[in-house]
Protein backbone atom coordinates (compact mmCIF):
# COMPACT_ATOMS: atom_id res chain seq x y z
CA UNK A 1 0.00 0.00 0.00
CA UNK A 2 1.73 3.41 -1.20
CA UNK A 3 0.51 5.67 1.35
CA UNK A 4 1.66 8.60 -0.23
CA UNK A 5 -0.25 7.48 -3.54
CA UNK A 6 -3.48 7.11 -1.90
CA UNK A 7 -3.37 10.73 0.28
CA UNK A 8 -2.76 12.22 -2.92
CA UNK A 9 -5.39 10.65 -5.05
CA UNK A 10 -7.98 11.40 -2.20
CA UNK A 11 -7.07 14.85 -1.88
CA UNK A 12 -7.02 15.57 -5.94
CA UNK A 13 -10.85 13.84 -5.76
CA UNK A 14 -11.67 16.44 -3.17
CA UNK A 15 -9.80 19.73 -4.51
CA UNK A 16 -11.48 22.82 -3.75
CA UNK A 17 -14.53 23.93 -5.96
CA UNK A 18 -14.44 19.95 -7.66
CA UNK A 19 -16.05 17.33 -7.34
CA UNK A 20 -17.25 14.08 -9.33
CA UNK A 21 -19.62 12.85 -11.84
CA UNK A 22 -21.11 9.41 -11.42
CA UNK A 23 -21.69 7.56 -14.96
CA UNK A 24 -21.39 4.45 -13.66
CA UNK A 25 -24.94 3.40 -14.27
CA UNK A 26 -25.16 0.14 -14.29
CA UNK A 27 -26.60 -1.77 -17.67
CA UNK A 28 -30.14 -2.02 -16.51
CA UNK A 29 -30.10 1.33 -14.62
CA UNK A 30 -29.05 3.07 -17.67
CA UNK A 31 -31.68 1.10 -19.90
CA UNK A 32 -33.88 2.56 -17.81
CA UNK A 33 -33.08 6.36 -17.84
CA UNK A 34 -32.58 5.97 -22.08
CA UNK A 35 -35.93 4.47 -22.04
CA UNK A 36 -37.41 7.59 -20.22
CA UNK A 37 -35.84 9.97 -22.35
CA UNK A 38 -36.85 8.19 -25.41
CA UNK A 39 -33.21 6.97 -25.81
CA UNK A 40 -32.95 3.72 -27.86
CA UNK A 41 -30.35 1.66 -25.85
CA UNK A 42 -27.64 -0.18 -27.62
CA UNK A 43 -23.65 -0.28 -26.76
CA UNK A 44 -22.46 2.82 -29.14
CA UNK A 45 -25.16 4.90 -27.58
CA UNK A 46 -24.26 4.09 -24.33
CA UNK A 47 -20.48 4.73 -25.10
CA UNK A 48 -21.55 7.98 -27.17
CA UNK A 49 -23.64 9.52 -23.83
CA UNK A 50 -20.48 8.57 -22.34
CA UNK A 51 -18.25 10.31 -24.57
CA UNK A 52 -20.40 13.60 -24.65
CA UNK A 53 -20.04 13.51 -20.75
CA UNK A 54 -16.43 13.71 -20.64
CA UNK A 55 -16.02 15.91 -23.31
CA UNK A 56 -18.25 18.30 -22.73
CA UNK A 57 -16.19 21.73 -23.05
CA UNK A 58 -14.85 23.26 -19.53
CA UNK A 59 -16.65 20.22 -17.29
CA UNK A 60 -13.33 19.73 -16.65
CA UNK A 61 -12.90 22.76 -14.78
CA UNK A 62 -15.40 21.20 -12.28
CA UNK A 63 -14.68 17.64 -12.20
CA UNK A 64 -12.08 16.07 -10.48
CA UNK A 65 -13.08 12.68 -11.38
CA UNK A 66 -15.27 10.34 -12.97
CA UNK A 67 -16.73 7.29 -11.75
CA UNK A 68 -17.16 4.70 -14.54
CA UNK A 69 -19.01 1.26 -15.32
CA UNK A 70 -17.09 -1.60 -16.29
CA UNK A 71 -18.38 -1.69 -19.65
CA UNK A 72 -17.02 2.26 -20.36
CA UNK A 73 -13.43 1.63 -18.90
CA UNK A 74 -13.26 -0.84 -21.67
CA UNK A 75 -14.31 1.43 -24.22
CA UNK A 76 -12.91 4.02 -25.97
CA UNK A 77 -13.69 7.46 -27.45
CA UNK A 78 -14.67 7.73 -31.33
CA UNK A 79 -11.43 8.41 -32.15
CA UNK A 80 -10.22 4.85 -30.49
CA UNK A 81 -8.50 6.50 -27.03
CA UNK A 82 -9.45 4.44 -24.26
CA UNK A 83 -11.73 6.29 -21.61
CA UNK A 84 -9.06 6.35 -18.85
CA UNK A 85 -6.57 7.59 -21.04
CA UNK A 86 -8.99 10.30 -22.73
CA UNK A 87 -9.94 11.47 -18.92
CA UNK A 88 -6.02 11.73 -17.64
CA UNK A 89 -5.54 14.35 -20.63
CA UNK A 90 -8.65 16.49 -19.55
CA UNK A 91 -7.88 16.18 -16.01
CA UNK A 92 -10.19 13.98 -14.46
CA UNK A 93 -9.15 11.21 -12.42
CA UNK A 94 -11.16 7.81 -13.26
CA UNK A 95 -12.96 6.12 -10.98
CA UNK A 96 -14.69 2.84 -11.65
CA UNK A 97 -17.92 1.09 -9.76
CA UNK A 98 -16.55 -2.35 -8.29
CA UNK A 99 -19.85 -3.52 -7.02
CA UNK A 100 -22.08 -6.36 -8.21
CA UNK A 101 -25.27 -5.07 -7.14
CA UNK A 102 -27.82 -4.94 -4.13
CA UNK A 103 -29.38 -8.47 -3.66
CA UNK A 104 -32.04 -9.11 -0.98
CA UNK A 105 -30.71 -10.40 2.72
CA UNK A 106 -32.06 -13.74 3.37
CA UNK A 107 -34.32 -14.02 6.37
CA UNK A 108 -34.55 -9.65 6.33
CA UNK A 109 -37.38 -8.64 4.29
CA UNK A 110 -37.26 -5.23 2.67
CA UNK A 111 -33.25 -5.32 3.29
CA UNK A 112 -30.20 -5.82 0.81
CA UNK A 113 -26.70 -6.46 0.93
CA UNK A 114 -24.72 -5.47 -1.86
CA UNK A 115 -22.36 -8.65 -3.23
CA UNK A 116 -18.92 -8.36 -5.50
CA UNK A 117 -16.34 -10.01 -2.46
CA UNK A 118 -15.17 -12.77 -4.35
CA UNK A 119 -12.09 -12.30 -7.00
CA UNK A 120 -12.44 -8.42 -6.12
CA UNK A 121 -8.41 -8.05 -5.77
CA UNK A 122 -8.03 -9.42 -8.91
CA UNK A 123 -10.19 -7.07 -9.95
CA UNK A 124 -9.09 -4.38 -9.00
CA UNK A 125 -5.86 -5.34 -10.02
CA UNK A 126 -7.09 -5.05 -14.08
CA UNK A 127 -8.79 -2.05 -13.19
CA UNK A 128 -5.57 -0.21 -11.61
CA UNK A 129 -3.73 -1.26 -15.02
CA UNK A 130 -6.36 0.40 -16.82
CA UNK A 131 -5.89 3.54 -15.24
CA UNK A 132 -8.56 3.45 -12.37
CA UNK A 133 -7.32 5.29 -9.31
CA UNK A 134 -10.20 5.04 -7.20
CA UNK A 135 -13.42 2.98 -6.97
CA UNK A 136 -17.37 2.71 -6.05
CA UNK A 137 -19.04 0.43 -3.82
CA UNK A 138 -22.36 1.38 -3.12
CA UNK A 139 -24.82 -0.48 0.17
CA UNK A 140 -28.20 0.39 0.68
CA UNK A 141 -29.98 1.17 3.43
CA UNK A 142 -34.03 1.39 3.39
CA UNK A 143 -36.04 3.10 6.41
CA UNK A 144 -39.46 1.31 7.56
CA UNK A 145 -41.03 0.01 10.41
CA UNK A 146 -37.83 -1.84 12.31
CA UNK A 147 -35.88 -1.29 9.24
CA UNK A 148 -32.48 -0.50 8.88
CA UNK A 149 -32.09 -3.80 10.79
CA UNK A 150 -28.27 -3.89 13.13
CA UNK A 151 -27.84 -7.03 11.08
CA UNK A 152 -28.21 -5.19 7.69
CA UNK A 153 -26.04 -2.57 8.85
CA UNK A 154 -23.14 -4.65 9.38
CA UNK A 155 -23.65 -6.48 6.70
CA UNK A 156 -23.29 -3.97 4.82
CA UNK A 157 -20.65 -2.27 6.47
CA UNK A 158 -18.13 -5.38 6.74
CA UNK A 159 -18.88 -5.65 3.29
CA UNK A 160 -17.42 -2.04 2.95
CA UNK A 161 -14.45 -2.23 5.12
CA UNK A 162 -13.50 -5.56 3.00
CA UNK A 163 -13.96 -3.88 -0.07
CA UNK A 164 -11.84 -0.80 1.09
CA UNK A 165 -9.11 -2.71 2.61
CA UNK A 166 -8.86 -4.78 -0.62
CA UNK A 167 -8.79 -1.27 -2.18
CA UNK A 168 -6.12 0.11 -0.85
CA UNK A 169 -3.98 -2.70 -1.05
CA UNK A 170 -4.14 -1.81 -4.78
CA UNK A 171 -3.75 1.47 -4.33
CA UNK A 172 -6.82 2.44 -5.08
CA UNK A 173 -8.37 4.96 -3.18
CA UNK A 174 -11.89 3.75 -1.81
CA UNK A 175 -15.29 5.55 -2.29
CA UNK A 176 -17.31 3.87 0.49
CA UNK A 177 -21.00 4.77 -0.10
CA UNK A 178 -23.93 3.84 2.44
CA UNK A 179 -26.97 4.58 1.32
CA UNK A 180 -29.71 5.32 3.15
CA UNK A 181 -32.62 5.53 0.82
CA UNK A 182 -35.18 8.32 0.27
CA UNK A 183 -38.06 6.27 -0.66
CA UNK A 184 -40.75 6.20 2.34
CA UNK A 185 -42.53 8.49 4.25
CA UNK A 186 -40.28 9.15 7.02
CA UNK A 187 -39.07 12.24 8.86
CA UNK A 188 -35.92 13.50 8.69
CA UNK A 189 -35.37 12.87 12.16
CA UNK A 190 -35.86 9.15 11.25
CA UNK A 191 -33.33 9.77 8.51
CA UNK A 192 -30.78 11.01 11.02
CA UNK A 193 -31.11 8.04 13.37
CA UNK A 194 -30.61 5.83 10.84
CA UNK A 195 -28.11 7.58 8.91
CA UNK A 196 -26.08 8.15 12.38
CA UNK A 197 -26.11 3.84 13.48
CA UNK A 198 -25.34 2.77 9.67
CA UNK A 199 -21.84 5.37 9.52
CA UNK A 200 -21.18 4.35 13.19
CA UNK A 201 -20.65 1.49 12.77
CA UNK A 202 -19.32 1.56 9.33
CA UNK A 203 -16.72 3.62 10.77
CA UNK A 204 -15.84 0.88 13.47
CA UNK A 205 -15.87 -1.97 11.10
CA UNK A 206 -13.44 0.26 8.63
CA UNK A 207 -11.06 0.70 11.81
CA UNK A 208 -11.34 -3.33 12.62
CA UNK A 209 -10.36 -3.91 9.20
CA UNK A 210 -6.97 -0.98 9.23
CA UNK A 211 -8.22 1.12 6.76
CA UNK A 212 -6.09 4.12 6.33
CA UNK A 213 -8.63 7.38 6.61
CA UNK A 214 -6.55 9.90 4.70
CA UNK A 215 -7.48 7.47 1.54
CA UNK A 216 -10.43 7.26 1.97
CA UNK A 217 -13.85 8.83 0.97
CA UNK A 218 -17.38 8.90 2.13
CA UNK A 219 -19.75 8.95 -0.02
CA UNK A 220 -22.74 10.14 2.18
CA UNK A 221 -26.38 10.36 1.61
CA UNK A 222 -27.65 13.79 2.88
CA UNK A 223 -30.24 13.52 5.99
CA UNK A 224 -33.52 14.64 4.63
CA UNK A 225 -37.21 13.44 4.86
CA UNK A 226 -38.71 10.63 2.83
CA UNK A 227 -40.27 11.54 -0.40
CA UNK A 228 -43.49 10.64 0.63
CA UNK A 229 -43.29 12.45 3.74
CA UNK A 230 -46.32 14.80 3.48
CA UNK A 231 -43.82 18.07 4.83
CA UNK A 232 -40.37 18.21 3.78
CA UNK A 233 -37.47 19.48 5.91
CA UNK A 234 -36.18 22.51 4.23
CA UNK A 235 -32.97 23.81 3.26
CA UNK A 236 -31.20 24.76 6.42
CA UNK A 237 -32.69 22.08 8.17
CA UNK A 238 -31.19 19.63 5.51
CA UNK A 239 -27.96 21.37 6.01
CA UNK A 240 -27.76 21.40 9.34
CA UNK A 241 -28.59 17.88 10.03
CA UNK A 242 -26.55 16.34 7.50
CA UNK A 243 -23.37 17.92 8.78
CA UNK A 244 -24.35 17.13 12.40
CA UNK A 245 -24.49 13.65 11.82
CA UNK A 246 -21.39 13.49 10.03
CA UNK A 247 -19.88 15.04 12.72
CA UNK A 248 -20.59 12.61 15.30
CA UNK A 249 -19.76 9.92 13.12
CA UNK A 250 -17.20 10.70 10.67
CA UNK A 251 -13.27 10.65 11.67
CA UNK A 252 -11.82 13.90 11.42
CA UNK A 253 -8.52 12.06 9.65
CA UNK A 254 -10.86 10.91 6.28
CA UNK A 255 -10.17 12.60 3.45
CA UNK A 256 -13.50 14.18 2.39
CA UNK A 257 -17.13 13.27 1.97
CA UNK A 258 -18.89 13.80 -1.18
CA UNK A 259 -22.52 13.11 -1.90
CA UNK A 260 -24.94 11.17 -3.90
CA UNK A 261 -27.92 13.04 -4.91
CA UNK A 262 -30.45 10.07 -4.57
CA UNK A 263 -33.73 11.24 -6.06
CA UNK A 264 -33.21 14.83 -5.39
CA UNK A 265 -33.78 17.06 -8.09
CA UNK A 266 -30.96 18.86 -9.12
CA UNK A 267 -31.41 22.02 -8.45
CA UNK A 268 -32.09 20.48 -5.14
CA UNK A 269 -29.24 18.68 -4.48
CA UNK A 270 -27.18 21.96 -5.68
CA UNK A 271 -29.25 24.02 -3.01
CA UNK A 272 -28.64 20.88 -0.12
CA UNK A 273 -24.79 20.97 -0.78
CA UNK A 274 -24.56 25.02 -0.61
CA UNK A 275 -26.16 25.55 2.38
CA UNK A 276 -23.74 22.91 4.25
CA UNK A 277 -20.84 24.56 2.56
CA UNK A 278 -22.13 28.21 3.72
CA UNK A 279 -23.00 27.05 6.72
CA UNK A 280 -20.05 25.26 8.08
CA UNK A 281 -16.70 26.43 6.43
CA UNK A 282 -14.62 24.81 8.80
CA UNK A 283 -15.48 21.31 8.40
CA UNK A 284 -12.70 18.75 8.98
CA UNK A 285 -13.19 17.20 5.71
CA UNK A 286 -14.37 19.13 2.28
CA UNK A 287 -17.84 18.41 1.26
CA UNK A 288 -18.37 17.92 -2.35
CA UNK A 289 -20.48 16.59 -4.90
CA UNK A 290 -20.59 13.00 -6.60
CA UNK A 291 -24.00 12.98 -8.42
CA UNK A 292 -25.23 10.96 -11.12
CA UNK A 293 -29.01 12.07 -11.71
CA UNK A 294 -28.56 15.66 -10.48
CA UNK A 295 -26.20 16.59 -12.91
CA UNK A 296 -27.11 14.12 -16.04
CA UNK A 297 -31.00 14.38 -15.79
CA UNK A 298 -30.98 17.53 -18.11
CA UNK A 299 -28.14 16.41 -20.51
CA UNK A 300 -30.00 12.85 -21.37
CA UNK A 301 -33.45 15.09 -21.65
CA UNK A 302 -31.82 17.20 -24.18
CA UNK A 303 -29.89 14.82 -26.12
CA UNK A 304 -32.36 12.26 -26.98
CA UNK A 305 -29.90 10.42 -28.74
CA UNK A 306 -29.19 12.91 -31.48
CA UNK A 307 -25.53 13.98 -32.37
CA UNK A 308 -27.37 16.96 -33.64
CA UNK A 309 -28.35 17.98 -29.59
CA UNK A 310 -24.46 16.84 -28.32
CA UNK A 311 -23.52 20.74 -27.89
CA UNK A 312 -26.96 21.54 -26.29
CA UNK A 313 -26.91 18.43 -23.83
CA UNK A 314 -23.14 19.27 -22.99
CA UNK A 315 -23.97 22.77 -22.26
CA UNK A 316 -26.46 21.99 -19.83
CA UNK A 317 -23.22 19.32 -18.11
CA UNK A 318 -21.46 22.60 -17.94
CA UNK A 319 -24.19 24.43 -15.81
CA UNK A 320 -24.97 22.06 -13.69
CA UNK A 321 -21.08 20.77 -13.17
CA UNK A 322 -20.77 24.97 -12.28
CA UNK A 323 -23.32 25.62 -10.19
CA UNK A 324 -22.12 22.52 -8.03
CA UNK A 325 -19.00 23.47 -7.88
CA UNK A 326 -20.02 26.93 -7.04
CA UNK A 327 -21.97 25.32 -4.26
CA UNK A 328 -18.93 23.02 -2.84
CA UNK A 329 -17.62 26.71 -1.82
CA UNK A 330 -20.61 27.65 -0.37
CA UNK A 331 -20.72 30.40 -3.17
CA UNK A 332 -24.22 29.11 -5.42
CA UNK A 333 -27.14 31.41 -5.50
CA UNK A 334 -29.85 30.27 -6.84
CA UNK A 335 -30.91 33.49 -8.73
CA UNK A 336 -28.18 31.63 -11.28
CA UNK A 337 -30.70 29.46 -12.16
CA UNK A 338 -31.97 31.60 -14.40
CA UNK A 339 -29.12 31.94 -16.39
CA UNK A 340 -29.67 30.51 -19.75
CA UNK A 341 -27.18 27.55 -20.85
O1 LIG B 1 -24.58 5.04 -6.57
C1 LIG B 1 -25.21 6.02 -6.91
C2 LIG B 1 -24.54 7.07 -7.66
O2 LIG B 1 -23.17 7.01 -7.41
C3 LIG B 1 -25.12 8.41 -7.32
O3 LIG B 1 -26.30 8.53 -8.04
O4 LIG B 1 -26.71 10.93 -7.59
O5 LIG B 1 -28.33 9.55 -8.86
O6 LIG B 1 -28.02 9.17 -6.41
P1 LIG B 1 -27.40 9.62 -7.70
Amino acid sequence: MNITQLQATAKAMVAKGKGLIAMDESAPTIAKRFKKAGIEDNVENRRAYRQLLLGAPGVNNYLSGAILYDETIRQTTSDGVPFAKYMEKLGIIPGIKVDKGVKDLPGFPGEKVTEGLDGLRERLAEYASMGARFAKWRATLAIGPGIPSSYCIEANAHALARYAALCQEADIVPIIEPEVLIDGSHTIQQCFYATLETLRVLFRELGAHRVFYEGTILKASMVISGLESGKRAGVQEVADATVSCLLNSAPASLAGVVFLSGGQGPEEATAHLNAMNARYPNLPWPLTFSYSRALQEPVMSTWKGSSANVAAAQKQLARRAKFNSLAATGAYKAEMEKEVA
